[in-house]
């Protein structure tokens, strides 16, 4: 009998999901001779029981399609009381050997659970456009995110100069500014707001009103959505919520914080400011050729761990190898953008 291999994608989707689910399926089934599953809609799936067949032929023509042939949710099973005990349930009745759970931090945090509480034989991908997952230098998905940005803040560039304006646009991230500061290096922004590095509107301003004196007529300001910015010296910095409900993970929605910059930069330069808001057209389209290689990268070496029965792990991205890496890293936290990375941006500003 051939082993039984599930995929799942949990978490928001990103450019490439198909094209990491097509290597996976591809190198397991001609390559080891397992048979895949695809478990639907992420971990929901798993609760539910919903599955789709998965072989070469399902996955032909997938390598540029958006998005994931086998849905996505941010759903977490340890959100319901009995949710990791359905998880395993459903695990044995679908006669499964293994699974590859593609995910967020969020949800390689439930993989790792269910591999340390459970002993739920998992092996991890991690992809996010927010590049905030512990232990990998790049998760799948992020150079994608990055290209789209960058190439929308070329294009406002050059409405910006035309009419003289200063021109914001908002990026998302969640808690982590890994999109607005390479978009905004890769794009020349005059001033990257990420929340790693909160700033005061006066310290925004200032460098805008510098690059004016040097007789520069427009300005281009990359912010992250989880920005943590003061509107005065004395008051606290303070990041935008759109949606306070927390979902099942306990993470609220962000989104805002580029108008309220506008209001604010208008109001101290007298400039006219503009507002392009990214949202999810950063998770939508064809992967980067970056992002092709390195999920077809990650997807054999995935697939090599259930093989060789090294559970508990996922791959990784490191000094320009692919390595195993215990999911016990996600208890590291968040992977944020280190001070000296963000210097090299600074240098640019105003
Ligand atoms: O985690 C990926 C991400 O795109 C974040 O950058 C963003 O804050 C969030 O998901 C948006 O979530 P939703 O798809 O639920 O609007």
């Amino acid at each position: 009998m051939p082993e039984r291999l599930g995929i799942l994608t949990g978490g928001g989707d990103c450019p490439g999901l198909n094209a990491l689910i097509r290597a996976v399926v591809r190198y397991a089934v001609n390559g080891n001779g397992i048979e895949c599953v695809g478990i639907l809609h992420g971990w929901r799936g798993l609760l539910d029981c919903v599955t789709m067949p998965l072989d070469a032929e399902a996955t032909s023509g997938l390598l540029p399609r958006g998005g994931t042939i086998l849905r996505t949710s941010r759903t977490n099973p340890y959100h319901l009381d009995d949710g990791a005990q359905r998880v395993v349930e459903n695990i044995k009745r679908l006669n499964l050997d293994g699974l590859i759970a593609i995910g967020g931090d969020d949800e390689l945090v439930v993989a790792r659970r269910l591999f340390d509480e459970s002993q739920v034989k998992v092996v991890g991908i991690p992809k996010t456009i927010d590049n905030d997952v512990p232990g990998t230098e790049y998760a799948y998905g992020f150079d994608s995110a990055v290209n789209i940005a960058m190439e929308a803040i070329d294009r406002i560039h050059t409405t910006a100069e035309s009419h003289d304006r200063v021109m914001i646009i908002e990026v998302m991230g969640r808690l982590t500014g890994w999109i607005a500061a390479c978009a905004g290096m890769a794009g020349g922004a005059d001033f990257i707001l990420i929340p790693e590095r909160p700033v005061t509107v006066h310290q925004v301003c200032d460098a805008i009103l510098r690059r004016h004196d040097r007789g520069k007529d427009f300005s281009i300001v990359v912010v992250a959505e989880g920005a943590l910015i003061s509107e005065a010296e004395d008051k606290p910095p303070l990041r935008i919520v759109q949606d306070e409900t927390p979902d099942e993970f306990g993470v609220v929605r962000f989104g805002g914080v580029g108008n309220r910059l506008a209001k604010e930069i208008g109001k101290h330069t007298g400039f006219q400011t503009r507002v392009t808001v990214l949202g999810h057209l950063q998770r939508g389209g064809a992967p980067s050729a970056f992002d092709r290689v390195l999920g077809t990268r990650f997807g054999v070496a995935a697939v090599d761990l259930f093989a060789q029965k090294k559970f508990g792990r996922m791959v990784a991205l490191r000094n320009g190898e692919i390595v195993p890496v215990p999911l016990a890293i996600l208890n590291e936290g968040r992977r944020e953008v280190p001070d000296d990375f963000f210097r090299v941006a600074e240098h640019f500003f105003g």
